[in-house]
């Protein structure tokens, strides 16, 4: 059997991965400056994370959510001191699409609404109601169609005004930060009218905060910036360090039914020793606010290379580099900062370069890929 070939794949063989740094299997170190998409925010092979989830599978790693599982309730603690939301409740799913598939289902089930407004450039997941709401026909089969989603732009608040005085939504569903989009941010005043708007509608806003949030940005949230409050959170990447789990921080106006939701996977042990662990070591390093000091430092160099960069967003380690020449095409800066710079990035379209590293990345290791984009745009004018 081969496997079904949908993805572009970079002939590395990781073996071995600590901290900021993956192994190959020739020995060749790279530096992760894109965490396997947002995904590793206390670093590879953390010690603590090792251990915390080495220790709970000698004790149990799995049961349905049949029977009370008193990490559930520890996780959604540990929540409520962080994320700024202590009065919503959790509930776990195992992925960022089913964790936006759920949001849009409680937003409807609540409101008996079946129509929502979403944005150009997002990108929600790949199952049903959340490819339709993502703002690329590619990845939308006719079986997706027939959800009814409306798009807007950022920032357009005449569009804005106008989808609300036309329909009746059940949600609003708007990235923290869009990432797949090219890390674009909508302003505050935006955020705040959009909350204006949903809370006149009786429609609920739904922060997807699903590669934006965690901390990546400095704050828990990328949209707790703006000073708005959102009636459900999604979650995943960040959340488990690279074990799958998701998650919505859910508001309390709204009613819970026994059955509404549910999933086999979701919030097991491992899942939420994982997240816990994460949390825990987030608060001891004092991630958050590494995330905010060295993604600063990034984006202020980036800012000085002269030539070749047309424009550096995002915030945190959240950092989009808008390029002024294709991203592919030879001599390709992705593939110069892999093979020759041993150095791991994401892209977002042909011009953006996108950096997402673990929250832990240090000054010295930026040092690297900046030193190496100031000599490559030098020599590539
Ligand atoms: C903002 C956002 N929402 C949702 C998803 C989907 O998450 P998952 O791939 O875990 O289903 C992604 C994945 O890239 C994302 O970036």
């Amino acid at each position: 059997m081969s496997l079904y070939p949908v993805y572009k794949l970079w002939n590395i063989n990781a073996v071995k991965a600590t901290g900021c740094v993956i192994t190959d299997d020739a020995g060749i170190d790279y530096l992760d400056f894109y965490g396997g998409h947002a995904v590793i925010s206390i670093g590879h092979s953390h010690p603590e994370y090792v251990q915390a989830l080495s220790n709970q599978l000698q004790h149990i790693g799995f049961y349905s959510n049949a029977i009370v599982n008193p990490l559930q309730e520890e996780l959604a603690e540990a929540l409520a001191r962080i994320s700024g939301y202590p009065h919503h409740r959790l509930f776990l799913c195992n992925s960022g699409a089913e964790a936006n598939e759920n949001a849009l289902k409680l937003a409807s089930f609540q409101t008996g609404r079946a129509r929502v407004l979403a944005f150009r450039r997002s990108f929600h997941g790949r199952t049903s109601g959340t490819v339709a709401l993502t703002d690329d026909p590619s990845i939308r089969a006719p079986f997706n169609a027939g959800h009814l989603i409306d798009f807007i732009d950022l920032d357009d608040f005449d569009a804005l005004h106008a989808a609300f005085g036309q329909h009746d939504y059940a949600a609003v569903i708007i990235e923290g930060i869009q990432g797949v989009g090219g890390i674009r941010e909508a302003s505050v005043g935006f955020m705040k009218a959009l909350r204006d708007h949903c809370t006149r509608h009786n429609t609920f806003l739904i922060l997807d905060e699903i590669q934006s949030g965690y901390g990546r940005t400095g704050t828990f949230f990328a949209h707790q910036s703006a000073g708005i409050k959102a009636d459900i959170i999604t979650m995943a990447k960040g959340m488990g360090n690279g074990f799958p789990v998701g998650g919505l921080l859910i508001s309390p106006d709204f009613t819970p039914i026994a059955g509404q939701l549910g999933t086999t996977f979701g919030g097991n042990y491992l899942a939420c020793r994982a997240a816990l662990t994460v949390i825990k070591v987030m608060e001891t390093e004092n991630l958050m606010n590494n995330a905010r000091e060295v993604g600063s430092y990034i984006i202020e160099k980036l800012q000085q290379i002269p030539f070749g960069i047309s424009q550096v967003r995002g915030r945190g380690l959240m950092i989009g580099i808008e390029t002024e020449r294709d991203l592919r095409k030879g001599p390709s800066l992705r593939e110069d900062l892999l093979w020759k710079g041993h150095i791991f990035t994401g892209a977002s379209g042909p011009y953006i370069l996108r950096l997402l590293p673990p929250l832990c990345i240090t000054k010295e290791q930026a040092n690297k890929l900046i030193t190496f984009l100031e000599q490559w745009y030098t020599s590539h004018r």
